[in-house]
């Protein structure tokens, strides 16, 4: 599990915000699983040639951001959700679906657009080895945690909670095999800082990029 602070600006997300008002929302359940469903009362863009233009948009901020990069490893990333949750709305605990549109999702995301004093609830709550852990990020920043965990969103009680969220395919199926190869590019870019391109740093380099080339699926 990862937050990542920042992905977009203010100004981004104002801008965005002001778009995303403008759009027609449909109810959420149409994109979930049979068993979600139940359990899923929340709205979502409606699809369209403006929100796809949209997802699209938000989506490059996404994969441009160089933490994402290092702890996702993308490959494909399904189309995002335009999500938004009224005072009373809620996502039950669920398991996101495997594969959606034919990708296998490694790899669930949400994207905040709402400041959180301007909504009280809608904590997104993952089930973790230690207990539920609850995340209500800024707006503009994001949280990564594997999409094999079962997680909700609490009620929403005051305000609205608006979001971006989806789904990728990571190059590196095991989230242990991409912590690890998250903290060598880490140690390695820290080297650099320290010592520039240094033997030590050739040497590392050559084992973050022959782990990876041992444990990518391509
Ligand atoms: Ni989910």
């Amino acid at each position: 599990m990862l937050c990542i602070g920042d992905v977009l600006d203010r100004e981004q997300v104002a801008g965005l915000r002001a778009e995303i008002d403008t759009l027609a929302f449909v109810d959420g359940r149409a994109t979930a699983g049979w068993a979600a469903r139940l359990v899923k009362n929340n709205e979502q863009a409606e699809a369209g040639t403006r929100v796809d233009a949209l997802r699209k948009r938000i989506a490059s901020h996404i994969t441009d951001n160089e933490l994402f990069q290092i702890a996702v490893r993308p490959k494909a990333l399904t189309p995002l959700l335009i999500s938004r949750y009224w005072q009373g709305n809620q996502y039950g605990a669920h398991v996101d679906d495997a594969l959606m549109q034919g990708m296998r999702t490694d790899i669930s995301f949400t994207l905040f657009l709402s400041e959180p004093d301007s909504y009280d609830g809608g904590e997104l709550v993952i089930e973790t080895n230690a207990g539920e852990q609850p995340f209500k990020l800024s707006a503009g920043s994001m949280i990564l945690y594997p999409s094999s965990t079962l997680h909700r969103v609490a009620p929403v009680e005051r305000g609205s909670r608006l979001a971006a969220v989806g789904w990728a395919r990571s190059y590196v199926r095991s989230p242990e095999q991409r912590e690890i190869l998250f903290d060598l590019e880490t140690v390695r870019r820290d080297m650099f800082e320290r010592e520039g391109k240094s033997n030590a740093f050739d040497l590392l380099s050559k084992c973050s990029s022959n782990l990876l080339r041992a444990w990518a699926d391509d």
